[in-house]
Parts: C-alpha cells; structure tokens; sequence
C-alpha cells in the first residue's frame, strides 16, 4: 500500500508539523507500544527540539483484526508526565479506544496538555470521539500490516505497508 519511500516522505511533512506547532518548547514524545515503536522512531530523528521519550505499554486485544479489551502493559510512573507537554505518538487511529484511553490517563497523572501523532487514520472505523493532531495518512477500512503493524504479532519488522487478509496468510496452518 507504501512503498518505504513513500513512507519516509509522509513522515518528514508530520515531523515539519509537529515542530512548527511547538516551536521552541520543550515536550515529551510518548510512543505506545508496540506498534508505534518504528514510527517513532523515524519520527523523533526529524525533530530538532528538545524533547524526552518515554514509552507506554497498552493492548487491544485483538480477536483476528477486531478490537477488543484494553490491557495497560507498561504504565506511566507517577508523576512522569506532572506538568509536562506530552505528544503521544501511535501506529494507527482506528476505533479510537487506545488513544482517548491513554489520553485521559495522561491528562488525570497531570499532564499540562496532551497532542496526539499517528502514522495512520482509519476514520471510517472511528467507535468513540477522537481526533489526531497529526496524520501521516488517511486509508480506507482495510486491515494493514508493516512499519511496525502486526497480525497476531507477525509483520511488524516489513519495511513498508501492506494490505492484509488472514486467508492468504502462507504461515497458516
Ligand atoms: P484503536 O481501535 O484505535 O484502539 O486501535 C488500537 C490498535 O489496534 C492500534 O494501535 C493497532 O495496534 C491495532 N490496529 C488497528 N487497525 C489495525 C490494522 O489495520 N493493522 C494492524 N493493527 C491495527
Ligand atoms: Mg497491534
């Protein structure tokens, strides 16, 4: 669906984004894991401000490609985010849970204000209000893998997106 290429193109343009919006100031990146771990990572060396990282840990709990429960995996430390600017940094947007979770998690441990980057939007899948800061792209209802995105773990380590379907999966038994 995205060449590495076309990839790294989108994520310059986010990155010039994210910096004009901050100017000077300083922030906290913070990447939920582990999807977003590839993205952020291409994305943090295309800011030149001074900025922390810091890593959350949540789980949808995916039956096949439906979203499920979330699981906090790693959790914030108390008081990391007291204060701060944070800008949360995830994979994809897609029914909206993992990010207003995490969001309203973020802003209770007394971040000053939370802005929220993915690499990509789903809105046709949107199940509870949220609206990303940034977007590296809008794509249509279809399952994705690559660039850190997964099927039942599987795919994260591709280079580039591709559009996924378990049928054709050559792994399955
Ligand atoms: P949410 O439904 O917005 O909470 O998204 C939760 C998580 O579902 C994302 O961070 C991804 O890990 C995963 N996800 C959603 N759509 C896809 C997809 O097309 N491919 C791989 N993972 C996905
Ligand atoms: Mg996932």
């Amino acid at each position: 669906m995205l060449s590495e290429e076309e990839i790294l193109a989108g994520i310059d343009r986010t990155a010039r984004s994210v910096t004009s919006f901050y100017g000077d100031e300083e922030f906290v990146v913070v990447s939920i894991l582990k999807g977003s771990f590839v993205f952020a990572s291409d994305l943090v060396r295309r800011i030149p401000n001074r900025i922390e990282l810091s890593f959350v840990g949540v789980s949808s709990y995916r039956d096949g490609t439906e979203s499920g429960p979330l699981e906090w995996t790693l959790f914030p430390t108390e008081d990391e985010f007291a204060g701060r600017r944070v800008l949360l940094v995830d994979d994809i947007l897609d029914t909206g849970r993992t990010l207003s979770a995490v969001r309203s998690e973020l802003l209770e441990q007394g971040a000053r204000d939370v802005h929220s980057c993915v690499f990509l939007d789903k809105p046709a899948r949107r199940a509870v209000e949220f609206r990303a800061d940034f977007v590296g792209f809008e794509i249509d209802d279809v399952y994705v893998v690559g660039y850190g995105l997964d099927w039942a773990g599987r795919y994260r380590n591709l280079p580039y997106l591709a559009t996924f379907s378990p049928e054709a999966d050559p792994s399955r038994p």
